[in-house]
């Protein structure tokens, strides 16, 4: 496989509006993320995904977009943008703009446009059906509740909208759509970012009549139509989002032969604490064998067809520690744990943001306390199908968004550091202990275990390019497994769980590289693994 930059690189995710407010609105900015730049250059990432900072009305922050072209007047102007990718730059860091074009907002001049009348150059952008016996087109639901279909008076039809009513689909079929896609994207292109994260673009080549949403059969027709009309010929990076990816799939997408994406999110293993063929909010426990499959079937699946990206969390996740480690008592080595766990494997890593200090989910104690339109439209459907709200708000406490969306903690000051203002967000109160500055103060913390893998990846190659196997004679919640590229092997064990395991090292043990405990020598023989213990050995093969 031809080795790129965006194979080595690791990459670091920006929710803008909760990131760094500079104005004292209360709201991240991106003067905010460029005053943040030499923190993430000392944590050693290289690249910046951007979450949405397009203009937008903000129904779901941001992803929801008014105008591509436009910077969202709460996170700054164009000048601002244009001066974060230079001073990005100039630290070595790109960064990745969020592509979203599933949808836009109802608040696009495409979409003002397209209501008018049946009959307007525009309304071929969206997707408009008539009613049947007077209802919905059909059965189709929205990811955020309800029927996808919303009515609309002015000429008496639905328009789809997969999302909120305030998004809606945009009709890919249609080749003057695609080629403004296209224009748009070229015109970030030669502001001169890094790439595109492309939003839910699994959903492009819906076929709505069929209830088909991901996967439609044009779908890799349109990607490699917008990787010839715009990204293919330049050294970017392109990551999609592609919700029900199967490895095969993955390589559709990923395999360089084909011209399409750098790589694709998947989510196989995000799914595993949900119960089968229900929502996500339908909570189930984690099976840590069955995260050891799912993760090593991702592992070694894809070969030279295809590229992992690696992830715990993301701006939609709550925060991994609080979901699958300990976020009260081992809060520092289920952080560390993770982290190891997750940055030896073979792809391309993504932090989110506060992920590096060990920030934790915030639950509430009552649905007024939310922000997210997921969770409050989920709300109250739960609550006409006759749950409790108590049931609600367990599973809002466990999986909802605005777990990951609370302000970054910077410090121990007035709203953690991140607003002199009054936050959109509540604050997470334990920003008081988890914060940047007490981290960077604490030689020990989990910022520097990031900081170490980062480096570590950087230098050596086996990181990147090795191959992977697992260690299946082990205890249930110990993750074992070797990277190995040539004459060198490297074991990785990771004890998932707050018990203490019998672990016994098979191989004869070199060089510790890492460790989330102190060790006083080299581990070997027969071992008692501590709560989420984990270390990184060379071994000889
Ligand atoms: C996926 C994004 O990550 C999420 O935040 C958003 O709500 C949906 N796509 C719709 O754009």
């Amino acid at each position: 496989m031809e080795k790129k930059w965006w194979h080595q690189s690791v990459v670091y995710q920006v929710y803008p509006h909760s990131f760094q407010d500079t104005n004292g609105d209360g709201v991240g900015d991106l003067q905010g993320v460029i005053t943040r730049l030499d923190y993430l250059h000392y944590l050693g990432i290289d690249t910046i995904w951007l979450s949405p900072v397009y203009e937008s009305p903000n129904d779901d922050n941001g992803y929801d977009i008014s105008d591509y072209q436009a910077i969202m007047a709460e996170f700054g102007t164009m000048a601002d943008m244009e001066e974060l990718i230079a001073e990005a730059k100039k630290r070595e860091i790109k960064i990745i703009m969020d592509l979203v074009v599933n949808h836009t907002s109802d608040e696009h001049a495409w979409f003002i446009e397209a209501r008018q009348s049946k009959e307007n150059p525009y309304r071929d952008y969206y997707i408009w059906r008539d009613p049947i016996n007077g209802n919905e087109p059909n059965q189709l639901r929205s990811i955020f509740s309800g029927s996808a279909w919303q009515f609309d008076e002015t000429t008496s039809q639905y328009y789809l909208h997969l999302y909120s009513k305030k998004q809606p689909d945009l009709n890919w079929e249609n080749p003057h759509l695609r080629q403004e896609i296209y224009q748009m994207m070229n015109f970030w292109i030669d502001k001169g970012i890094g790439g595109f994260r492309m939003d839910v673009i699994d959903t492009i080549g819906k076929l709505p009549d069929q209830e088909i949403t991901s996967n439609g059969p044009k779908l890799h027709d349109y990607l490699q139509e917008m990787n010839q009309a715009t990204f293919g010929n330049k050294d970017l990076m392109t990551v999609g989002e592609t919700w029900g990816a199967t490895t095969d799939i993955a390589k559709l997408y990923s395999d360089p032969k084909r011209n399409e994406l750098s790589m694709i999110f998947q989510f196989e293993h995000v799914g595993l604490d949900q119960q089968a063929g229900k929502d996500k909010w339908d909570l189930k426990p984690l099976s840590i064998p069955e995260l050891k499959q799912v993760l090593s079937k991702w592992q070694t699946s894809l070969g030279n067809e295809g590229w992992n990206s690696l992830f715990w969390n993301n701006h939609d996740l709550p925060r991994i520690i609080s979901r699958w480690g300990n976020d009260q008592d081992y809060r520092e080595e289920s952080g560390k744990m993770f982290a190891i766990l997750l940055h030896m494997m073979k792809g391309t890593p993504y932090i989110y943001q506060g992920e590096e200090i060990g920030m934790t989910n915030y639950p509430i104690k009552d649905i007024s306390e939310a922000q997210d339109i997921e969770t409050i439209n989920m709300y109250h459907e739960r609550l006409t199908l006759g749950f409790t709200p108590e049931e609600i708000l367990c599973s809002i406490n466990a999986k909802g968004r605005d777990n990951a969306r609370t302000p970054m903690q910077w410090d121990n000051s007035e709203h953690a550091g991140f607003t002199t203002g009054t936050p959109w967000l509540h604050v997470n109160p334990n920003y008081q202990t988890i914060n940047v500055k007490t981290a960077l103060a604490k030689k020990d913390s989990i910022f520097y275990t990031y900081k170490q893998l980062i480096e570590l990846r950087k230098n050596n190659e086996l990181i990147v390019w090795g191959d992977y196997q697992l260690v299946t004679d082990t205890p249930d919640d110990v993750f074992a497994y070797y990277r190995t590229l040539n004459n060198e092997q490297w074991l990785v064990v990771c004890n998932m769980s707050e018990k203490n395991q019998p672990y016994t090292l098979a191989d004869q043990a070199m060089t510790l590289v890492i460790s989330n405990y102190p060790q006083k020598q080299i581990p070997t023989g027969k071992l008692n693994l501590r709560p989420y213990e984990a270390f990184v050995l060379k071994t000889s093969k």
